[in-house]
């Protein structure tokens, strides 16, 4: 049985004490902490990670709905149950615009309260499909960067994104998985004597010490394991390789940053496979939102767009599709804009430095370090947006004619 994590916010000591003693009589709930005011809550909610917080409202500070709001902003995976005296509808479109799971209306009844929380879990439990993964010391992230078009861009946001996770002082890997076209070595300005292609013919016996030796270290941090220098090498990668240079790396770097082909074949099944993290990369032009749609379709049968962000290339005004178009005809949110950046991002590729290094002030390295604290964070998928769509909504909704 998985126990529920509880966080108690009320600033009346009487009341927590109550709530306390009404949810020991449950075996599967556990209160892992109190707080007496919103900052409190805030702070504890990040330190603790519960899964539920019971949220008073009137609350010293910071009240509960701000707390509520930043909670369920800052902390994904906690579902926030909203506590109040006071039960008129305009208090519970206010919990809900900030992003409550549900509304108890005090004195708080025992049967209510239990039933509420673990109806919130499960509902939070099959939202994020992840609770699991989260609540276990995770050792690695493996993030790939994907798109079933070529040119959108793969390649340089997966580059920029490893060097400004090593900046982040993370230790970081990028494994260039393009195995007849990969070019991370050009765009990394690298000179590979061996790549990955060499690393397949080393036998069955492969350590970690010997995989080691095949990275190249890049002046930011990252490693790099290289394409093979010819596409007729390819064929010799199998999606056991792939699997077991992921494996091995997973215990020793905290993320590890896959470049792809533009294709969903058996190597790029086993990346996506055994990914916590895919971005899937979209430019706005009709063919490649076909591609985006249809891939969409593939990773959802293959169970993989709860891991999914869509980020969006060369994000511009004058495209002639709106964000709001694609995103409809897409029926999924974008979490991450690029803009186009001729001038920075193309010397940057010609001359072997990332921008994020060169140009950091850039408007298309804040754009990727932004997709960066989205992959930090593990957060900005299509579940998270749709709350803060719907909280704009309802934001929309209720200021008009101000
Ligand atoms: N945001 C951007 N602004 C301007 N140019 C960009 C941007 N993103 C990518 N490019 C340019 O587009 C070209 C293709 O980018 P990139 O190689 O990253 O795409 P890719 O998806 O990896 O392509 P492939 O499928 O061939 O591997 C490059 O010349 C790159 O400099
Ligand atoms: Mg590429």
């Amino acid at each position: 049985m998985e126990l529920i994590r509880v966080l108690i916010v009320d600033d009346n000591d009487d009341t927590r004490r109550n709530i306390c003693q009404m949810l020991s009589f449950d075996e599967q709930i556990v209160v892992v902490g109190e707080a007496n005011d919103g900052v409190e809550a805030v702070q504890k909610a990040q330190d603790l990670q519960p899964n539920v917080v019971l949220m008073d409202i009137n609350l010293p500070g910071l009240d509960g709905f701000s707390a509520t709001e930043k909670i369920t902003t800052d902390v994904p995976g906690t579902a926030v149950v909203v506590t109040s005296a006071q039960g008129e509808k305009e208090y519970l479109r206010k919990a809900m615009m900030v992003g409550a799971r549900d509304f108890l209306v005090k004195p708080l009844r025992k049967e209510d309260l239990i039933n509420t929380i673990k109806n919130v879990f499960k509902i939070e439990n099959k939202r994020t499909g992840q609770n699991d993964i989260k609540k276990m010391p995770r050792k690695s992230e493996v993030i790939t960067v994907f798109g079933t078009k070529g040119g959108v861009g793969k390649t340089t946001i997966a580059v920029n994104l490893a060097v400004y996770l090593a900046k982040c002082k993370q230790k970081v890997v990028l494994l260039d998985f393009d195995l007849q076209f990969g070019d991370i070595s050009i765009f990394l300005n690298l000179y590979p004597r061996r790549t990955i292609s060499e690393l397949t013919q080393e036998g069955d016996a492969w350590d970690m010490e010997l995989l080691e030796s095949y990275l190249l270290p890049h002046i930011s941090g990252v490693k790099a394991l290289p394409a093979p220098s010819r596409p007729e090498y390819a064929e010799l990668v199998m999606s056991g390789h792939i699997e077991e240079i992921i494996n091995l790396l997973k215990d020793h770097y905290d993320y590890i940053v896959i470049d792809t082909s533009p294709f969903f074949n058996d190597t790029n099944l086993t990346a996506l496979d055994l990914s916590t993290q895919i971005l899937l990369v979209l430019a706005m032009d009709l063919a490649t939102i076909k591609n985006v749609k249809l891939s969409l379709e593939l990773l959802e049968s293959l169970q993989h767009l709860n891991k999914t962000k869509l980020i969006l290339n060369r994000a511009s005004d004058d495209m002639g599709i709106t964000i709001a178009d694609a995103e409809e005809t897409l029926n999924f949110l974008v979490a991450g804009h690029i803009p186009s950046e001729g001038k920075i991002v193309v010397p940057a590729l010609n001359e072997g430095i990332p921008f994020v290094l060169s140009h950091p002030t850039a408007k298309v390295s804040k754009a990727i370090q932004e997709v960066g604290n989205l992959v930090l964070k593990d957060n900005g998928y299509q579940e998270d947006l749709r709350i803060k769509q719907n909280k704009n909504f309802f934001t929309r909704l209720f200021n008009r004619g101000d």
